[in-house]
């Protein structure tokens, strides 16, 4: 017997020894020291022994039993540390690769100036409003003292989607929808898409953006006119900025200007941008034409106005130094990253 223990001792030892992970570790722990395990087993045949051998070998058994417990925890705790080293090394961090970056996205150009003209204009008292691109003919032209025969309407090329109906050539369209459904004192901006069937070039696009204002109350002048798109120009542009109103014609307003900048470029002294001329045109504007407030509703014995429309792209292409107008309208995130 006492053999016997020595053999499953030794078997134990070396099994322990050799376990791989605490789940064999405690099955060995049920093989050997369990309710039904090798050295429980030694310890029922105890009886068939002389009574005077049974102390001895019952001693041996608890010295083994002590022996192979105290491997086991051993055995345990090591592999315990063991898994945990394992563990950690795999989620350690390496604070020192570059991180995943994430890339919020920007403003289009396009929508940083309108964003800078809407703050100007409201801080004026301006309210924005909005517009249908796909227009009637009334609204684009009729209304707007440019009657079907009229040679302004070969100043805009226009895309029309069936007899009466077009895609908008000017923001224009958007006075009198509001002179329909507002009463003065009226003071707004409509900004927007305007389309037209130009040739595509670094200047032309058939997709542009204009941005309409309109005044109507009682007692306005040219003054107001002057004063309001002064200041707008030298809120853009800058305080040193010159501003030139150049005399001008459209159907819809009489008298009409043009409104030009000194080239933010080269300071008014004439370059590239600005063609040599050291003046870059913003936008057209004037008086509201008293037929085009008659065919609202408005009296304009009653009521004067002025209005004008701006180009938001020239505005974006200039601020931006952005050298061909395409650029606007691809997508091409190259380009947009830059803003
Ligand atoms: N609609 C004109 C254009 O597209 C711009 C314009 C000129 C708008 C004078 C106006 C204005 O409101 O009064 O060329």
């Amino acid at each position: 017997m006492k053999e016997n223990l020595e053999v499953i001792k030794a078997q134990a030892i070396s099994a322990i020894e050799t376990a791989a992970d605490e789940k064999e570790i405690e099955e060995l722990r049920v093989k050997y020291l369990g309710k039904k395990g090798e050295l429980t087993a030694i310890l029922k045949q105890m009886g068939s022994l002389d009574p005077a051998e049974r102390p001895i070998m019952g001693q041996l058994v608890n010295e083994a039993k002590q022996s192979l417990e105290e491997l086991i925890g051993k055995k345990k705790s090591e592999l315990l540390a063991k898994a945990t080293e394992l563990k950690l090394k795999a989620e350690t961090i390496d604070i020192t690769m570059p991180a995943k970056t994430s890339k919020p996205g920007k403003l289009h150009p396009l929508n940083s100036v309108l964003d800078d003209m809407i703050d100007i204009f409201q801080s004026m008292g301006f309210d924005v409003v909005d517009g249908p691109e796909v227009e009637t003919d009334y609204y684009n032209f009729e209304c707007l003292n440019v009657p079907a025969d009229h040679p302004a309407r070969d100043m805009q090329d226009t895309f029309y989607l069936g007899e009466n109906l077009l895609l908008r050539t000017q923001t224009s369209a958007a006075q009198i929808r509001t002179m329909e459904t507002r009463k003065p004192p009226i003071r707004v901006i409509c900004p927007g898409r305007v389309y037209r069937a130009d040739e595509v070039d670094a200047t032309h696009s058939p997709v542009f953006h204009q941005i309409e204002g309109l005044v109507v109350d009682k007692g306005i002048t040219m003054c107001d006119l002057k004063g309001v798109l002064e200041q707008f120009a030298h809120e853009i542009y800058g305080k040193d900025t010159k501003v030139k109103f150049r005399p001008s014609f459209f159907p819809f307003t009489e008298p009409s200007v043009e409104v030009d900048v000194s080239c933010s470029e080269c300071g008014g002294k004439g370059c590239r941008v600005c063609k040599g001329s050291g003046w870059i045109e913003i936008l057209g504007a004037g008086m509201v034409h008293p037929r085009v407030l008659e065919s609202c509703g408005i009296d304009p014995e009653e009521y004067s106005g002025f209005a004008f429309g701006i180009g938001l792209d020239r505005l974006t292409t200039t601020r931006y130094k952005i050298s061909d107008i395409r650029l606007l309208f691809e997508n091409d995130k190259r380009f947009l990253e830059q803003f």
